[in-house]
């Protein structure tokens, strides 16, 4: 096992979903995957490997914000090899050209984190999505008939935020949606020379002040997990 994930080598898949509540992960497990095991319950951090459409795929809760996320990740690539990760999530809406319950298909993630500012130094690196998961999850969305958006989401620190002027300065720069971890993945997906997409769905947007029901929540989560499967998949 490694330092936060307790399956042994070969017990994940290449492919892994990513989302960042357990529960999830179970829930992903339990309708979506064929003969599901949980292979880890380290701090109740759920994983599950089973199969989809006959092909091995596991989920792996990570918990929420990039230092959390960067731990499971950096242990799915370091020691179980995991070479596609596809997180799924939610993301608060950053435009009207968003409603809820859509998909956004990360094409890039912007951070106020110091993650990225400590690995780097003075430079910038600009956290981008694999072009070919992207491309598959996009085609996957069109056939689901989901409507979806590509675009750049803003990777956060922080979900209430003191500023948020400066959330709204990346607006202005053509950012879409807010979440807390797809920038974290990618870097470590590039670092790697693995393959990361983030899909997530809108659960609330922050123009319009809507939300959306639990109820509603579940059946977009349905639609966001069968494009991440696909995708990874393809
Ligand atoms: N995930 C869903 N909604 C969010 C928001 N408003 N900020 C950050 N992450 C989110």
């Amino acid at each position: 096992m490694s330092t936060h994930i307790a399956a042994e080598p070969g017990q994940i898949a290449p492919r892994v979903l990513l989302p960042g509540d357990p529960l999830r992960a179970r829930w992903i497990a339990e309708n979506f995957l064929d003969d599901a095991a949980c292979y880890s319950e380290v701090r109740g951090m759920l994983g599950f490997t089973g199969t989809y459409r006959g092909e091995r795929v596991s989920v792996q809760g990570t918990g929420m914000g990039q230092p959390s996320a960067s731990i499971y990740v950096n242990e799915l690539i370091s020691e179980y090899d995991v070479q596609q990760l596809v997180r799924v999530g939610s993301c608060g809406a950053l435009t009207e050209r968003l409603a809820v319950r859509d998909v956004v298909l990360a094409q890039a993630a912007a951070t106020d984190s110091s993650m990225n500012s400590l690995r780097f130094g003075g430079y910038h690196y600009p956290a981008t999505a694999h072009f070919g998961l992207l491309r598959a999850a996009v085609e996957a969305a069109e056939e689901a008939g989901a409507p979806h958006l590509v675009g750049t989401v803003f990777s956060s620190d922080s979900f209430y935020h003191s500023r948020p002027e400066l959330t709204q300065k990346v607006v202005e720069y053509g950012v879409v949606a807010v979440e807390m971890e797809a920038a974290e993945i990618y870097t470590l997906a590039a670092q790697h020379g693995r393959q990361a997409l983030a899909v997530c769905t809108v659960s609330d947007h922050i123009v319009t002040g809507e939300e959306t029901s639990a109820q509603e929540r579940e059946q977009t989560f349905a639609d966001m997990v069968t494009i991440a499967l696909d995708a990874a998949l393809a």
